[in-house]
């Protein structure tokens, strides 16, 4: 009786954090939005298949890099030979200009693992 009170006890606290509570079920998504509305909403619209000044970011994952049909990427982009599975796009997202040299992305700089593992959470979203 005693230990299982403890042990609730521990675990309200933990649950108690921001962090763990965002992390929970679809929280992890949701907090991804977020950092998609302040960060890249901007440039990249969340239609379906409409390219606003950045291309449709709808099915990204595991997506070729330029491969949006009316889309004037880059030719470094073109080049590039990327496909934006989850290890791509975390560089991308914490350095672009240094994954794509001659991108014409503005430079972004998402550094935080945390930050990053929601972002591409909600990108997986995308379908
Ligand atoms: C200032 C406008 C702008 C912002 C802000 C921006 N992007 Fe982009 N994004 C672009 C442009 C323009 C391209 C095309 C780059 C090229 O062709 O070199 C692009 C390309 C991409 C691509 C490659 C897509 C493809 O079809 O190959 C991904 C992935 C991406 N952006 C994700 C993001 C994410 C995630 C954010 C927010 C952290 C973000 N972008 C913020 C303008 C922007």
């Amino acid at each position: 009786m005693k230990a299982t009170l403890l042990s609730s006890l521990i675990l309200c606290s933990a649950l108690a954090s921001p962090l763990s509570v965002q992390a929970e079920e679809g929280g992890m998504t949701e907090a991804g939005r977020q950092i998609f509305n302040h960060h890249c909403t901007a440039c990249h619209s969340l239609e379906p298949s409409k390219n606003s000044f950045g291309p449709n970011l709808i099915g990204v994952v595991n997506r070729k890099a330029a491969s949006m049909p009316r889309f004037a990427y880059s030719e470094a982009m073109k080049k590039s030979g990327i496909t934006w599975d989850e290890d791509n796009l975390r560089k991308w997202i914490s350095d672009n200009e240094a994954l794509v040299p001659g991108t014409r992305m503005r430079h972004v700089s998402i550094t935080d693992k945390a930050e990053q593992d929601y972002l591409i959470s909600f990108l997986r979203s995308l379908k």
